[in-house]
């Protein structure tokens, strides 16, 4: 995916409403010991005794990623977010909870993909990403064919990819893309295992406002 041109922001905004001063105090002291390497880096080596590598991509205010790795200490659970108010919330419900098993990388999603190497996580999350509807900006959305590639590339064999949104045009979108990816093998077999919430998913608040335009569908992938 390493290109001479950055990719299209797949983000909206930066920063929005002032940090909150415990926040914001937690992204001078905590965020630091937190953030992945700049350089390449084996997610599996980042929280010692971990058994397995899990990345959310977008995580945004943190709260499915801070319940997921409070279930699963024994898992090295990584998030990736560009808006500072999200990396913030999230910072929060880490210091909260106590979580020692996360890390976070501040940034792109993307660049982070290309620092780890082949067949280095167990699971990877995008739930409920920007859905960009407007036909001129499909371009901006995060699941183009090359990111699907890079998903299955980080991805171990047997590990699993789990994409969910409520915007019925981002759904076929994605699916059709990591249908077409080799190495990505979608699990459902009837309607209920994309309309259902799986057992272990965690509902955000912003997925509960329901701003799309149809029902949570959520696509379980398996790496082959
Ligand atoms: C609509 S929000 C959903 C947040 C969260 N997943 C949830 O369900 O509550 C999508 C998030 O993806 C983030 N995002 C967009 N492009 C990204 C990228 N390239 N890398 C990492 N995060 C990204 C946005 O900043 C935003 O916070």
């Amino acid at each position: 995916m390493t290109s001479s041109h950055p990719p299209l922001r797949s983000y909206g905004r930066l920063k929005s409403r002032t940090i909150k001063p415990r926040q914001a105090a937690l992204m001078d002291t905590l965020l630091p010991k937190l953030r992945v390497p700049a350089e390449p880096f084996d997610p599996r080596t980042l929280v010692p005794g971990a058994a397995e590598a899990w990345l959310e991509i977008g995580f945004g205010g943190g709260e499915h990623l801070a319940a997921q790795a409070a279930r699963r200490p024994d898992v090295a659970f990584v998030g990736a977010e560009p808006f500072q108010n999200g990396v913030a919330s999230a910072l929060r419900h880490i210091d909260e909870a106590g979580l020692t098993n996360v890390r976070l990388h501040d940034g792109d999603a993307r660049e982070l993909l290309e620092r780890m190497p082949d067949a280095s996580l167990d699971r990877i999350f995008i739930l409920f990403p920007d859905p960009w509807p407007k036909a001129r900006h499909h371009k901006r959305r995060l699941l183009q064919a090359d990111v699907a590639v890079e998903l299955a590339r980080v991805l171990k064999p047997g590990g699993r990819l789990r994409f969910a949104s409520d915007w019925a045009d981002y759904v076929n979108w994605s699916l059709e893309r990591l249908v077409a990816t080799p190495g990505l093998k979608w699990t459902a077999e009837q309607a209920s295992d994309w309309r259902t919430p799986p057992a272990d998913h965690v509902t955000t608040r912003y997925e509960e406002k329901r701003l799309g335009d149809c029902a949570p569908v959520f696509l379980d992938f398996v790496k082959t």
